[in-house]
C-alpha cells in the first residue's frame, strides 16, 4: 500500500490500482496550502466523524470523484441529503466494497456536524485486502475496545493514530494504543494543526523508540510505500 499524507489526519491510501480517502480537511489547513484539492480523484472517502477538521473537503472531492461517502449513518444521511453518494454503516459493522473490506470500530470522542446536526458516534476504521490492513483510529482517547482489533480483523501492517493530545489522545496513549492492536509500526496523525496539539517531534518518537515500536511522522505532501 502506498500512503500519502495531506496534513491533519487526512490520508490518501492507494493499493491495487484503487484510491481511498480518509478525513478530508485540506483547504482550510493552512499548513496544507500547497495541497490543490481540486486535483484529488479517488474511489471512497471515509469520514470518521462529524467534526469540521475531518470532512471540511468531503464534499468537494466526493462530488469531482463520483465517489461514495463511507460514514456512520447519521453523517451518511447528512452527505446523502446534499445530494451525494454515500454508504452509511454503524459500529462494529464490516462491508466488502471493490477496493476492500472496512469495518468501522468504536471511538472514543463526541460526533456534531458544522451545522449542529448529530453526527452519530465517532468511529474509526479498519481497512483491509487479500494482502494488507491498516487501521486508521480516527478521533479517539486510548480504550480497550482497541484489544477487540487484533482478535476480529487481520493483522495490522500499519495504525494511523492521533498523537496531538488535548482533543484525542497524545502521543504517550498512543503508544499504549499501538500495543493493544499490537503494531509495531504506526503512523501520528492529528498534531501540530492547531495551537492545542502542537507536539515535539522528538519526543513523540522517542516514546515508541523506547517501547520497541516505530512512529513515522510523515510530511504534508509525503508518501511512503507500505
Ligand atoms: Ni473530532
Ligand atoms: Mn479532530
Amino acid at each position: 500500500m502506498k500512503l500519502t499524507y495531506y496534513g491533519h489526519s487526512c490520508f490518501l491510501l492507494e493499493w491495487n490500482g484503487q484510491r481511498i480517502i480518509f478525513d478530508p480537511f485540506i483547504s482550510p489547513n493552512e499548513l496544507a496550502a500547497h495541497i490543490d484539492v481540486q486535483q484529488i480523484r479517488v474511489d471512497a472517502v471515509l469520514v470518521s466523524h462529524g467534526h469540521g477538521d475531518h470532512l471540511a473537503d468531503a464534499e468537494t472531492i466526493a462530488r469531482n470523484s463520483d465517489a461514495p461517502i463511507v460514514s456512520n449513518y447519521e453523517v451518511a444521511t447528512w452527505f446523502e441529503n446534499k445530494g451525494l453518494r454515500v454508504h452509511p454503516m454503524n459500529l462494529g459493522g464490516k462491508w466488502t466494497f471493490d477496493f476492500g473490506t472496512v469495518k468501522y470500530v468504536n471511538a472514543v470522542h463526541t460526533s456534531s456536524l458544522p451545522d449542529g446536526s448529530n453526527g452519530g458516534n465517532p468511529g474509526g476504521f479498519v481497512v483491509w485486502n487479500e494482502e494488507q490492513c491498516l487501521y486508521f483510529a480516527g478521533d479517539t482517547a486510548l480504550h480497550f475496545d482497541m484489544q477487540l482489533i487484533p482478535i476480529t480483523c487481520p493483522e495490522l501492517d500499519v495504525a494511523i493514530l492521533p498523537i496531538g493530545d488535548n482533543f484525542t489522545m497524545g502521543y504517550d496513549d498512543a503508544v499504549i494504543a499501538a500495543e493493544f492492536v499490537e503494531c509495531e509500526r504506526v503512523i501520528g496523525c492529528h498534531y501540530d494543526t492547531f495551537g492545542y496539539i502542537k507536539i515535539d517531534h522528538e519526543e513523540a518518537k522517542k516514546s515508541f523508540a523506547d517501547e520497541g515500536k516505530e512512529l513515522i511522522l510523515l510530511p504534508i505532501g509525503g508518501s511512503i510505500d507500505i
